[in-house]
């Protein structure tokens, strides 16, 4: 069999960092799968030449079968890159260009790792983020900006076609699993986007009998993922609330170095993305201190997204035996993490 071609984007701060080791992981599970071209974009790349994502790059990255991402963001407030840039144009314009209707993210506390809650109970849900509309699409503007009429507006797109592609696929996961579906939203406020959430949710249960439908509003889902996460199956939500709440599933899960997702086109007419939920970590880049645990869980993800079952299995299984081990307080540098999960696998 052919390898599958797969386009490696390290970009800034600790991605390089952490990418290295999920790299190493996949080599070590499964040596010859993949033939990697690495993109040199992100922060630095730009600062050097101002490109951001040429079209050119933009078409090479799109031949390929997948991506592996490292994170994308500079130093905060760097005077010398306009806000967003980097996210908007980059990470933002490969979900969109690519299709990434399903930002998939898992969340499980592992046995061993320390949840900041008191009793956490079982954790295991995953959250199916919309990855390309809501308040992201950069459907807003300003006017009178510096003035003290100044207004500034973020316009969330929802659509029939884009939230449907999402819930079904919601539903189908749940299907899978312990089979609830909980739909995030905030229909008591966002009544125009929420009434379609909430409807299209219902119409596509009637597909899936054996699914059971729960909603919560944002807000109140921020509560039960601290008080009683366990309740928690499949959870779908639009791009902003989904992103919130992730950072808050890591949180309690034992933080965002474990946190791994995928931006996935299941149509797979493009190429799917898998990268950490966490970002450029600019405090503690270069220093050897980033957990690259999220990296080789995306990197499982994407094993698994192309039908490798048993190789994601053993580094799940790898992982999970690794992060059993740790000593509280005990901090490895990145590579000896990534050198003990690939020894395991
Ligand atoms: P962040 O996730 O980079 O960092 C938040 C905190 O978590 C920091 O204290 C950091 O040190 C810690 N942290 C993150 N990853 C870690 C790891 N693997 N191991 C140990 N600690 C880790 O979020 P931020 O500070 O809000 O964002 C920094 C930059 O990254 C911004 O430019 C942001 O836009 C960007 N970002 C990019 C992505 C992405 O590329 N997918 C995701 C999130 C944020
Ligand atoms: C994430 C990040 C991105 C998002 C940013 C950097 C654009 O926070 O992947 O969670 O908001 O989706
Ligand atoms: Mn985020």
């Amino acid at each position: 069999e052919s390898p599958i071609k797969l386009a490696v984007i390290p970009g800034d701060g600790i991605g390089p960092e952490v990418t290295a080791e999920a790299l190493k992981v996949l080599d070590a599970v499964a040596p010859h799968a993949f033939s990697t071209t690495h993109y040199t974009l992100g922060a630095e790349h730009y600062l050097a030449t101002g490109e951001v994502l040429p079209d050119s790059v933009l078409d090479e990255v799109r031949g390929q079968d997948a991506i592996l991402l490292g994170a994308i963001g500079g130093k905060p407030n760097d005077p010398n890159i306009p806000p967003g840039l980097l996210e908007r144009s980059l990470l933002l314009r490969l979900r969109f260009e690519l299709d990434h209707h399903v930002n998939l993210r898992p969340s499980k506390l592992y046995p061993g790792v320390g949840s900041p809650l008191a009793s956490p109970g079982e954790i295991d849900f995953v959250v199916v983020r919309e990855g390309t509309e809501g308040p992201y699409t950069g459907n807003g503007g300003a006017i009178r900006v510096g003035t003290p009429h100044e207004m500034a507006t973020e316009v969330s797109v929802n659509t029939a076609y884009g939230i449907e592609r999402v819930v079904r696929d919601a539903f189908a996961r749940a299907e899978r699993r312990r089979r609830k579906l909980t739909l995030v939203h905030k229909t008591n406020v966002l009544v125009h986007a929420g009434s379609m959430w909430w409807r299209i949710v219902n119409e596509v249960a009637t597909e899936f009998p054996d699914v059971a439908v729960d909603y919560l509003h944002i807000d109140a889902a921020t509560i039960f993922m601290v008080t009683d996460p366990a309740r928690f199956d499949v959870i779908v939500t639009d791009n902003l609330f989904g992103d919130i709440i992730t950072d808050l599933a890591a949180a309690v899960t034992g933080g965002i170095g474990l946190a791994a997702s995928g931006n996935l086109n299941p149509s797979r007419a493009t190429p799917s993305m898998f990268e950490p939920v966490h970002g450029s970590a600019p405090d503690i880049a270069g220093q050897q201190k980033a957990d690259p645990t999220a990296a080789i869980l995306s990197a499982a993800m994407l094993l698994d997204f192309f039908g490798m079952t048993e190789a994601a299995e053993r580094v799940e299984k790898a992982v999970a035996a690794d992060i059993a081990e740790r000593v509280a307080g005990e901090s490895r540098p990145t590579a000896a993490v990534g050198d003990a999960v690939a020894a395991r696998v």
